[in-house]
């Protein structure tokens, strides 16, 4: 009985062999008709290669892409292309039979279409609420998830015989649970931002983040994506790879020129009007100097912000007053982290409500408006705001 559990048990393992350590979908390009699949196996299992299929359909396409050697794995990558939107597809990698899945977006809001968004999760002390928050967002059966930043705490932070693959091991962790957003292999697509605890400042170091992440230009997560003509997201570096002043700016104000979307939503990590880090701190005074001109300028109407550990939201804000035809900060990134004793809205003018409380937004929008709910751990709105939408203008 004994040797046949033992024979059981390495068949098991020989056919794990096979598998991806982790597999995780982001966009760098069109979400209604690409998807970027992404994984990391053991070395030397050949160049990446995955079979897919519009549900429903009998015949599987083939797709290569490309890989990359990161510590004792390999990080692969497939970017597929000239998808059918607001589709489900269904594949395989290598030579593996289990079934994964994920969704187009569609180009017109012909349905409700969710974002969940937070920040500062994978805490390294306390992951508890991480995983909390990370069921409570399945539940809520998002689309897509934006991280706003500190996603695995892999960077400035004090451990015993921390290494490249102490930090490899974290990020499969953290990327693990997230593969639990979706059920039945569904996989649900992430936007990672980077955050202070993301990448270190070390100069000329390779940064794990940009390995195992994939943005459309190398080394630089500062990025816009534009979902159909509903819906632009603009996450930026608050000074973590990229300067925030100088060519993030002028890229900024060009791309916000740019847009047409119905709605354009900024995310970043470090907070322009921060719940408990000072005002005067030298990131936040060069994001208001630099970023909030241009977000009050174009009529961004909100923007997310993290880092805090908190909850927020702030009053709509324009010349450095209270101004309701101005951008609403909401934040504090509390998705999995701590939380900290926040300032109250009577200690600080900008704010109108604030908690030590985890939290994340999940983001609604249909052709009526844009629901913007905070929910907590439990999956209970403790704030929320929400903006007609107008697809005309
Ligand atoms: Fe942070």
């Amino acid at each position: 009985m004994v040797v046949f559990r033992i024979l059981l048990c390495l068949l098991a393992l020989s056919l794990e062999a096979g598998e991806p350590i982790v597999v995780y979908l982001t966009w760098i390009e069109d979400p209604a008709s690409t998807m970027m699949v992404q994984w990391q196996a053991s070395r030397g299992e050949g160049m990446p290669q995955l079979t897919y299929q519009l549900k429903g359909e009998t015949a599987w396409n083939v797709a290569k892409g490309q890989s990359q050697a990161v510590e004792n794995i390999d990080v692969h990558r497939i970017h597929l292309q000239g998808l059918r939107e607001g589709s489900e597809y269904v594949f395989k990698i290598q030579k593996s039979t289990k079934q994964y899945r994920f969704q187009t977006m569609p180009k017109k809001l012909t349905r409700p279409v969710k974002m969940a968004i937070g920040g500062d999760a994978y805490y390294t002390s306390a992951t508890e609420a991480f995983h909390r928050m990370n069921r409570m967002i399945a539940h809520c059966m998002p689309d897509f998830v934006v991280i706003g930043g500190d996603l695995a705490y892999t960077n400035g932070t004090k451990h015993w015989f921390k290494n490249r693959q102490w930090e490899l091991k974290r990020w499969q962790e953290f990327l693990r649970d997230l593969q639990g957003l979706g059920q039945d292999g569904k996989l649900i697509p992430m936007l990672p931002i980077v955050g202070n605890h993301d990448v270190s400042k070390a100069k000329n170091k390779l940064e794990l983040f940009y390995e195992i992440f994939t943005f459309p230009e190398a080394n630089k997560a500062y990025r816009s994506l534009d979902f159909g003509d509903y819906l632009s997201l603009v996450m930026l570096d608050t000074g973590h790879t990229w300067p925030i002043g100088g060519d993030q700016t002028a890229w900024l104000e060009k791309t916000l020129q740019e847009k047409s979307s119905a709605y354009v939503f900024a995310a970043y990590h470090i907070a322009a009007y921060p719940s408990y880090y000072p005002y005067m701190g030298e990131e936040e005074v060069k994001i208001r100097k630099n970023w909030v001109p241009l977000f009050e300028k174009y009529g961004v109407p909100f923007v997310f912000e993290q880092h805090n550990h908190a909850f927020k939201r702030t009053h709509p804000l324009k010349e450095g007053k209270v101004d309701p035809s101005g951008v609403t900060y909401l934040g504090d990134g509390s998705w999995g982290v701590p939380t900290r004793k926040v300032k109250s809205p009577e200690e600080l003018w900008y704010l109108a409500k604030s908690a030590s409380i985890n939290s994340c937004y999940i983001v609604t929008l249909t052709e009526e408006k844009c629901l913007i709910e905070a929910k907590n751990l439990e999956g209970t709105v403790i704030d929320q705001v929400e903006k007609t939408l107008s697809l005309s203008q």
